[in-house]
């Protein structure tokens, strides 16, 4: 009998103020910043509707309410462009649309970390395994890093969370796994340290903002205990969880960005230009003619 209950809820952290953009983002939020022709939101929505997710929950904040604006049906845009004849770019924005009683929203109203920001959807996400997707983290891959983790679960269940190499001196960024036995892209987690010091660091494979946890990490997060940078840590709670669970990195396919960084950023532009079907043999062009004139 398999008794590994699909994950059908995602949570979308998207309270944050996103200070290193400003003034980019002085009145509009960070998840709103364009990748190629799609705000970051959402590409991770789709990510999420990709890989099965049916409800979708937005942990948001003060002056984040174009966000939940942006999956709106928009009468009169859809009227405009009917009339015409822009049949593509109908197209487009219809895929925007998040389905009518999909999108869930709580609120996060102190920036206490991101196991705090969990731990305010926990009604939301009541007894059953979610997803987590940070949206400053994109994956450009043919299959979508959530659908790859989706599939790692079923045949794993427990907890997956998504994991990449990174150099040992940017070990302080990221939440570091401390590294079980390896069956291809599969790893088993034996631990996990938030932002570790690279001489402390028990390995050098990171956590990307994906996850697919089961609920009772919201047990853990409910003690509020602080961990680094005196923030709720969402990685102390998934600590907890290995021993009692099975627990899994998995070693995704495709390229990960790190666009909460400017120049993540500005490589994710370059690198979804690139794969743009329409554009991209001329942003290649572009590329070339910067990097002639050195
Ligand atoms: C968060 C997590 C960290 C993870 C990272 C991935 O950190 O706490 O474990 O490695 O996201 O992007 P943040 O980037 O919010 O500091």
């Amino acid at each position: 009998m398999n008794d590994i209950k699909p994950v059908r809820k995602a949570v979308f952290p998207v309270a944050g103020l996103g200070t290193r953009f400003l003034p980019a983002t002085k009145v509009m939020p960070k998840e709103m910043l364009p990748i190629g022709d799609r705000p970051l939101i959402q590409h991770v929505y789709e990510e999420a509707r990709d890989a099965g997710i049916e409800e979708f929950i937005f942990v948001t904040g003060r002056h984040k309410n174009m966000l939940q604006e942006h999956f709106d049906y928009q009468p009169e845009l859809m009227k405009t462009l009917k009339t015409r004849g822009k049949d593509d770019m109908l197209e487009k924005v219809r895929d925007s649309e998040m389905p009518e009683g999909k999108l869930f929203t709580t609120r996060q109203a102190k920036p206490l970390g991101l196991g705090h920001a969990i731990w305010c959807a926990r009604k939301l996400i009541g007894d059953e395994p979610f997803a987590i997707i940070l949206p400053d983290d994109l994956v450009l891959n043919d299959t979508g890093c959530l659908s790859q983790m989706v599939e790692t679960y079923n045949e794993k269940g427990g907890n997956v969370i998504a994991v990449k190499d990174v150099p040992r001196e940017e070990t302080n960024k990221y939440g570091i796994v401390d590294i079980g036995k390896e069956d291809g892209k599969i790893i088993e987690v034996k631990g996990l340290v938030e932002k570790p010091d690279a001489d402390k660091a028990p390995s050098t494979t990171s956590v990307v903002g994906r996850y697919i946890l089961q609920p009772e990490v919201l047990d853990y997060l409910a003690a509020f205990e602080t961990g680094a940078g005196n923030e709720i840590q969402l990685t102390d709670s998934m600590a907890k969880l290995i021993g009692s669970q099975a627990f899994h990195g998995l070693k995704f396919d495709g390229k990960h960005y790190d666009c909460g960084s400017r120049l993540g950023f500005i490589e994710a532009n370059i690198g979804y230009g690139l794969a743009d079907k329409k554009i991209g043999a001329q942003v290649k062009e572009i590329i070339k003619d910067y990097s002639s004139n050195d």
